[in-house]
């Protein structure tokens, strides 16, 4: 799986379509990560190369960036990215991985890296990844339901949905995606696909909003937001991810080592509070948010937070 070698977001479906080179609060990652000369960087969700870009131009010529994405088609874009950037004059060492960030060790031992020195984890899925309807991720374009971030794994969206139980999908919608109406969405799932299988976006969509109350259709968000968010988090088991994730980090990063995560959802935000605060001395005693600029240039901003802390001398 290893290879050699944009605006990303959370599931901002809702707002006007985003030109796509847009890593979020880049200029508060650059700075948190307080980068230098000869480091070695972790990209562990590289997606586009956007942040990835910024990170070897501040690592300069001795520096390593090792990145990593779960979707191999998107390192097609971190390479373009990067090939650019090291025409520019950045000429850090880059090598690129099709693997989850909780595999960051693999990546670095193919680097020759024992270990790094910051690691950087942006999550949730990629403008590009929502702009394809054919990957499945979007209510906005029809396309087959699959939302796998990693094409090879077993398990689509559609799939799911045909063999989950009423209840397991209930409380996926309400847990990932704090959906409300989670339940009267899963009865009518289940009664759909008694007569023809789920298998397209634009139906799972018409059927999220056939089942929400009249009131509850017409929101600043589109109806199908949390649901579409809690299904595509639950296929690819995000949160599962993430703490095998900040577990990885902490066991790759040298003592004194930097971990900066940026999460779009409120169990994310939590889960690297709380590992951060037990595990890390913290840099960010409250969240970074976007600027009201960034946020007006783009709207997927708003719900980020970024977190960083450091790896304390005799972490586990
Ligand atoms: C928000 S985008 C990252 C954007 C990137 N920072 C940039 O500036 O272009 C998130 C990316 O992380 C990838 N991803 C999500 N979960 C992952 C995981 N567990 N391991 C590796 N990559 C993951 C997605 O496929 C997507 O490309």
């Amino acid at each position: 799986m290893n290879e050699r070698v944009h605006d990303c977001s959370d599931d901002g479906q809702d707002g006007p379509r985003q030109p796509v080179h847009r890593p979020v609060l880049l200029h508060e990652v650059v700075t948190i990560l307080e980068l230098r000369e000869g480091l070695v960087v972790v990209d562990g969700t590289v997606g586009a190369g956007g942040h990835a870009r910024a990170i070897v131009q501040g690592i300069g010529a001795t520096g390593v960036l090792v990145g990593l994405d779960r979707d191999s088609e998107i390192l097609t874009s971190a390479r373009a990215a990067l090939a650019d950037a090291a025409a520019s004059g950045a000429e850090a060492r880059v090598s690129l991985h099709h693997l989850a960030h909780s595999s960051m060790h693999e990546a670095l031992a193919a680097a020759g890296q024992p270990r790094c020195d910051r690691v950087l984890l942006d999550l949730g899925v990629s403008s590009l990844q929502l702009d394809r309807p054919e990957r499945g991720f979007s209510f906005m374009a029809d396309g087959p339901l699959d939302m796998r971030m990693d094409a090879t794994a077993a398990v689509s969206a559609a799939d799911w949905i045909a063999s989950a139980t009423e209840v397991e999908i209930a409380d996926t919608i309400w847990r990932l995606g704090e959906e409300r109406h989670s339940r009267r969405i899963a009865r009518r799932l289940v009664e759909a696909r008694r007569r023809t299988p789920i298998v397209r976006t634009a139906q799972l969509a018409a059927l999220v909003v056939e089942a929400m109350p009249g009131a509850a259709r017409g929101g600043r968000i589109h109806p199908a937001t949390r649901t579409f968010q809690a299904i595509r988090m639950h296929v690819n088991d995000e949160l599962g991810e993430l703490r095998r994730g900040l577990e990885a980090a902490l066991a790759c990063l040298r003592p004194g080592g930097r971990l900066a995560v940026i999460s779009f959802h409120s169990l994310e935000d939590r889960l690297v509070k709380h590992f951060l605060r037990e595990r890390c001395d913290v840099v960010t005693k409250k969240p970074i948010v976007a600027d009201e600029a960034e946020i007006r240039g783009n709207a997927r901003a708003r719900s980020a937070k970024l977190r960083c802390g450091i790896r304390r001398e005799d972490a586990a």
